[in-house]
């Protein structure tokens, strides 16, 4: 039997950063993620692609690996991961790896475990922040749970995740709007933003709580309209934590020109990627982002109740 494990990328539709303090934020489960298979051995090792490292090499991997398998209590693997998408990019390539990995050993260790129940659900995502600890310090816990989700999920610190409802399907066209930037330092810019500026900080934090109540609403009623005003409001809010970019900008601008209904950068900012609610059809935003040379691709988030 094939013991591949599997775990989402994501889309943030509304409520990224402002999750790291409190807010909730919708996010969306994307088919490309990130796969993994893990096979006991008498160290860990861990081949990404192409690169590979082994323990006590003293690299971020190998310590997120081995903080993982702590987390899990199993003895060490070596572990073959692969990802289906650009790293550092606002589409959750770190939590898919984490909770990839994760199942991966689950699957490598407890041959009857069943990955869906909640109790291997709970530990894939205990161990899948031990994992982004490692290269965020402050994650929300939002990716990991998309990653670890299908269709749309409501999520905030204090409530967890919970699935939604989607009335209608969601047509997405995501670009890679700029070069791979840190999550790490774009939450730690907006902690910094914060010690200066405190009022700055929250009276964002509780506009994109009010956006997100709002938009969850959009979605149960099937009202995209709604919903891509909400995405733009919200771009707005980050742009002023400082954590858009003028190529950003620029594509978010293209969407809309475009017929986008909203537009909006995904995940920590700072480079990364922007993701446009079409209106039917994305091919137009495909074609103006591709024309303006961005790398781009479309999903269809839900469809089917969520799982
Ligand atoms: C990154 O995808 C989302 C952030 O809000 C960080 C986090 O919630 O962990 C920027």
């Amino acid at each position: 039997m094939d013991r591949r494990a599997r775990a989402a990328g994501k889309v943030i539709l509304l409520g990224e950063h402002a999750v790291v303090y409190g807010a909730p934020a919708l996010a969306a489960a994307l088919d490309r993620g990130a796969t993994a298979r893990a096979f006991p051995a008498e160290r860990d090792r861990l081949a990404l692609g192409t690169r590979s490292g082994s323990e006590g090499d003293g690299s971020d991997p190998m310590r997120a690996l081995g903080a993982l398998r702590a987390s899990l209590g199993v003895a060490p693997h070596a572990v073959e991961a692969e990802l289906e998408m650009p790293a550092g990019s606002g589409l959750g390539a770190s939590a898919a790896l984490g909770v990839a990995i994760a199942r991966a050993l689950v699957l490598a260790t407890e041959p009857d475990a069943v990955l869906g129940s909640a109790a291997v659900g709970a530990r894939v995502l205990a161990a899948a922040a031990a994992w982004e600890g490692v290269f965020h310090g402050n994650a929300s816990g939002v990716d990991a749970a998309a990653a670890a989700s299908s269709g749309c999920i409501h999520f905030s610190r204090a409530a967890g995740s919970e699935p939604v409802r989607l009335e209608r399907p969601l047509p997405l066209a995501v670009a890679v709007a700029g070069p791979p930037a840190s999550t790490r330092e774009m939450v730690a810019s907006v902690a910094r933003l914060r010690a200066r500026r405190p009022e700055i900080v929250d009276k964002a934090v509780s506009g994109v709580t009010a956006l997100v109540n709002n938009a969850r609403l959009c979605l149960e009623a099937g009202d995209l309209t709604g919903l891509g005003k909400l995405m733009d409001l919200n771009q707005m809010l980050l742009s002023g934590l400082m954590v858009s970019t003028e190529s950003i900008e620029r594509a978010c601008d293209a969407a809309r020109r475009a017929g986008a209904l909203g537009a909006k950068l995904t995940g920590a900012g700072g480079g990364g990627c922007v993701v446009a609610l079409a209106d039917g059809d994305p091919e137009p935003i495909l074609a103006t982002w591709r024309a303006d040379g961005l790398a781009c691709f479309a999903a269809t988030v839900g469809g089917a109740e969520p799982a």
